[in-house]
């Protein structure tokens, strides 16, 4: 099943000082996440990405499969990345906050 918004939107609160998301959205210590689900990896112009990162994303996207992977164990999935979160460890948080970041693919 499709993740629910609402307990996205609360569990992106353990994202939401690292990252922005919406219309007036900026890099801060994560890049701006506006149209994340499908969006190039390590893409942003002006954001400095790891190297980690950088290797990883070579010629992939955001899909489904890498961003669950990913939020949840960032640093087992994306060894060396320097993104200082821990993962949501719950299902319902995974799948809300991919839910939730959707929500901004179309602007
Ligand atoms: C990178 C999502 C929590 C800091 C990323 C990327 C995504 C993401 C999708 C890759 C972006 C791209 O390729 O342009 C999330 C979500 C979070 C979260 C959904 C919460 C569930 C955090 C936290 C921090 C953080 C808490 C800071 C302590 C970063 C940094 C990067 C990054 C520094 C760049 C990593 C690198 O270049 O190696 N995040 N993030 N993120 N995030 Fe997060």
């Amino acid at each position: 099943a499709a993740g629910d918004i609402a307990e996205g939107e609360k569990a992106f609160k353990k994202c939401a000082a690292c990252h922005a998301v919406g219309p007036d959205a900026k890099n801060k210590v994560g890049p701006v996440l506006n149209g994340i689900v499908g969006r190039p990896i390590a893409s942003i112009a002006d954001f400095k990405y790891s190297p980690a990162m950088t290797e990883f994303g070579a010629g992939k996207v955001w899909d489904e499969a890498n961003l669950t992977g990913y939020l949840a164990d960032p640093k087992g999935f994306i060894p060396k990345n320097k993104m200082a979160f821990v993962g949501l460890k719950k299902e319902e948080e995974l799948k809300g906050v991919i839910a939730y970041l959707a929500q901004y693919n179309a602007d």
